[in-house]
């Protein structure tokens, strides 16, 4: 019996996305009705190329579109070598995500590089090959297909705003080619260049300052926002949208369930912006989600945009954007906002932020909830919110904690170093792996054991937080058996420059051993991951389609929430302090809680004196 044609069905869905895709197409580049034609005929190239067992996913997910919002849903983020080795090794470890309860692995950067110092793989020079040290395509296509048969669908990384400088259009450019040098920004003198400059800000400052580069050989200004060897796209040109468009439809052909795209905030440059945020950017995402909802539904979009909170919710789509931008964004303030309050033993500024400018929840979009990733801490506290404190300036604040993770302020729990200083603004970010950063380190150096008891209770509080906050939470690799900061970084020369390598250690199967065996922090830690992750995917109310209510229950170091959907409701505590604190029976009976069970212990939290006690660094799911 034959069903609809590859043809019919895609003409079903060119008519289900057109408006999303050219509308914001046509306020991008204009009318082109021969660059529309252009960019069709892509979209249906790549779609009939598309493996069959792909389009059957493509199908599956038109009819549910919301896979990704489910409390099932489990992310595990790793760099593919530091964990198994090759590619084709992480089948060997599939058992081991299974026991985790992963859903979701995103490989870290694994298209080829360029050769030499390249960002942690951020400086692709080709986003149609496999970085050869971990396999081939072929591989990928492979481990992409055996992991989706366990239930795992995959993520990589496609960074949008800039390609290695070894990169096939920009070698073109270096030789004079026009086409291709207007693929890039690049300028004949420095006089854009310095107007530009008057207000961009530097993502490198200690390590690669200033945000253009000047190669006498071809006598040319270029566009280098991060690393001198990372050159930004001109997607003012649609060309450049177009071939993206490409790359994208044949990695998702080639198997990825999810594209994390990589730097967005900076892919549209507005003379006298800081050419972050703009709304062409916004455009930009909403097509490429389109242009995928066209040819590829089966995939998602993950948006990492490390900003402030006002410019980081429109990622997820609002306004006109609504339901058709990024459909998963890196939650940096919470991520923030736990470190602040595991430091400060107050959550006052945690709530305020995320209460204020954060939606509840999202159409076809949501979180994802991190604690700490490959990336360094900025500690994005907004002069607007810590005013709101008494007693708290954003710039005393972000101060005390840069101090704080770096283990300089005088009784801080923590291990860290400082990145990228900013001598002109006095801006500092952290390094340090979860672990080290929440007292691990320091705690097993001393043989402290009730120190240790604390660094885990500290941790088991940011994965029951990550899991419980609504999103799809993303566990980074080692964090669930403790690994602490990695300090051999500096041996090796390409990692030496940048300490983010000192959060980034190579898993350590012995230890994975000796947690699973239940022997020291690692096996406590291990198992209070399991089992957190276990009670969430029991909750439907966890699931990210259920809003997030954060509430008040006049604690200073409580913070809290309600999550609840007509199956039921949860309202979770988390003790960001060391020592017991009691929150009112009333107040929680408020917000529709009765029974005082907890969902994450399983037993039911005795009430006296009218209060309820939470634990140091508890955090209680009461249903
Ligand atoms: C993203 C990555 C970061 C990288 C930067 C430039 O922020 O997470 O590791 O340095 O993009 O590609």
């Amino acid at each position: 019996m034959a069903g609809l044609s590859d043809e019919k069905l895609f003409d079903v869905r060119w008519q289900r996305s057109e408006h999303d895709l050219l509308s914001s197409f046509r306020r991008l580049y204009g009318e082109k009705p021969k660059l529309e034609a252009r960019l069709k005929a892509l979209l249906l190239k790549r779609w009939l190329e598309r493996p069959q067992d792909l389009k059957d996913l493509d199908l599956v997910r038109d009819l549910n579109p919301g896979w990704f919002l489910s409390e099932k849903m489990v992310g595990y983020v790793f760099y593919v070598d530091r964990f198994a080795g090759q590619l084709r090794d992480v089948l060997d470890h599939i058992d081991y995500l299974e026991e985790l309860g992963t859903t979701y692995v995103h490989f870290m950067p694994c298209l080829k590089p360029r050769p030499g110092p390249n960002d942690g793989g951020y400086s692709v020079m080709d986003y149609g090959q496999i970085d050869p040290r971990l396999g081939t395509m072929a591989d990928f296509t492979d481990v992409a297909k055996a992991l989706r048969q366990r239930g795992i669908s995959v993520c990589i990384d496609l960074v949008l705003n800039h390609t290695a400088k070894e990169h096939e259009w920009a070698e073109k450019a270096k030789n004079g080619d026009p086409r291709y040098q207007s693929y890039y920004w690049m300028f004949d003198t420095d006089a854009e260049p310095k107007a530009y400059e008057k207000t961009l800000v530097e993502v490198f400052p200690a390590d690669a300052p200033g945000n253009f580069t000047y190669y006498s050989n071809f006598k040319k200004w270029v566009w280098t926002t991060f690393n001198e060897h990372q050159w930004d796209l001109n997607w003012s040109n649609p060309e450049v949208f177009l071939e993206i468009v490409d790359v994208m439809l044949n990695l998702g052909n080639k198997g990825a369930d999810v594209l994390r795209l990589d730097a967005v905030a900076f892919m549209w440059k507005r003379l006298g912006s800081n050419c972050q945020n703009q709304p062409e950017v916004h455009d930009i995402l909403q097509a490429l989600r389109a242009a995928t909802r066209i040819a590829a539904p089966a995939i998602i979009h993950k948006a990492e945009a490390i900003v402030s909170p006002r410019d980081l919710v429109p990622y997820l789509g609002v306004g006109r954007h609504r339901g058709r931008e990024a459909n998963l964004a890196y939650h940096n303030n919470l991520m923030v906002q736990f470190w602040s309050s595991l430091a400060s033993q107050q959550t006052g500024l945690m709530t305020q932020t995320l209460r204020s400018h954060f939606p509840e929840s999202f159409v076809n979009a949501c979180w994802a909830t991190y604690i700490r990733c490959h990336d360094d801490i900025g500690w994005a506290i907004t002069d607007e919110d810590a005013t709101a404190i008494p007693g708290m300036s954003a710039t005393g604040h972000r101060n005390y904690l840069a101090d704080f993770y770096s283990g300089k302020f005088s009784g801080s729990f923590a291990r860290g170093d400082i990145f990228q200083e900013n001598a002109a603004t006095g801006d500092r970010r952290n390094s340090g792996s979860f672990a080290s950063l929440a007292g691990l380190e320091a705690a097993l150096k001393t043989k402290d054991e009730a120190a240790v008891i604390m660094a885990v209770e500290r941790m088991l509080l940011g994965f029951a937080l990550m899991a419980s906050f609504g999103g799809l939470p993303l566990f980074y690799m080692g964090d669930e058996i403790g690994l602490l900061n990695d300090y051999g970084f500096v041996s090796v020369p390409e990692h030496a420059h940048d300490n983010r390598w000192l959060h980034r250690p190579k898993m350590d199967w012995k230890k994975v051993k000796s947690a699973q065996a239940g022997t020291g922090p690692e096996g406590r830690l291990l198992a209070g991951i399991k089992h957190i992750i276990t009670a969430r995917k029991s909750q439907s109310c966890l699931g990210a389609s259920s809003p997030c209510r954060i509430i008040d229950v006049h604690a200073p170091a409580i913070f809290a929430f309600v999550r609840d959907n007509e199956e039921g409701r949860l309202l979770c505590l988390f003790n960001f302090g060391p020592d017991f604190v009691a929150v009112s029976e009333s107040v929680l009976r408020a917000h529709g809680v009765g029974a005082f069970r907890d969902a994450l212990s399983g037993g039911i939290v005795p009430v006296s004196n009218g209060q309820i006690a939470v634990m140091p660094y508890g955090r209680l799911w009461l249903e």
